[in-house]
């Protein structure tokens, strides 16, 4: 791998960028603050713009760390900042078969976009940058990424960006509720992984 941080990336109609404190009310007002966005995420919508706010304070000072991936997710023709997208380290022990190891870690791809903005392509198309990101500058041998049973909106997006369906495995949230979910891969060289 050659992690490389959080770096710009720019699609047909989207920039994916560094988050900054001034983004706390468009973040807060736009997805963060609405509890359908995060009714299949491991976090609780925020309560307040303020708790956004001590949110961006964190990533601003994870940025640095090359190992540290979170876009804000911006409309390239207006400026609006519209939902995020991350990856983060998985765990090997979480249902992936021993064959694996040789791979390295598990890093798991996680998005999410305010209602407004649902249904018109821009999760996929973040998704294929971060990817593509993720293959091409990083080096990364493989990426994952896993939607609630229910959440078949985001099981569209993982399809269409490549991403195949490997398990079923049990998530908890960070409030300690279990969510069952699909699991699913994309390896740098497509090979079919055992089950
Ligand atoms: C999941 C989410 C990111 C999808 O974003 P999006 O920009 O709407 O995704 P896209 O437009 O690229 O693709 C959505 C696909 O889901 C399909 N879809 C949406 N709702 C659906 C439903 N109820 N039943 C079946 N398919 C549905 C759309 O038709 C589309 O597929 P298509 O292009 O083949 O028609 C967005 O709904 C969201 O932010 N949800 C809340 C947070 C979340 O759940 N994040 C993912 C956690 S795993």
């Amino acid at each position: 791998m050659r992690h490389c941080g959080t770096q710009l990336l720019q699609t047909g109609r989207l920039v994916l960028r560094r988050f900054t404190i001034d983004d706390s009310e468009m973040m807060f007002g736009n997805w963060a603050g609405d509890p359908e966005v995060t009714r299949y995420l491991r976090w609780n919508a925020h309560r307040s713009w303020a708790e956004t706010a001590e949110y961006l304070n964190l990533v601003a000072q994870q940025y640095p760390n090359p190992e540290f991936y979170d876009w804000g997710i911006e409309v390239r023709a207006t400026g609006v900042l519209i939902g995020s997208i991350s990856i983060g380290k998985g765990q090997l022990d979480t249902g992936w078969p021993r064959a694996c190891d040789r791979l390295g870690l598990p890093w798991e791809v996680g998005y999410c976009l305010g209602r407004k903005w649902w249904n018109q392509g821009y999760a996929t198309e973040a998704l294929c940058a971060v990817r593509d990101f993720w293959f091409g500058t990083a080096k990364g041998q493989w990426l994952t990424c896993c939607h609630a049973f229910e959440n078949v909106a985001s099981a569209a997006v993982m399809q269409k960006a490549g991403f195949t369906y490997h398990h079923d495995a049990v998530h908890r949230r960070f409030d300690g509720t279990e969510v069952p979910v699909r699991v699913y891969f994309l390896l740098r060289n497509q090979v079919e992984l055992p089950r």
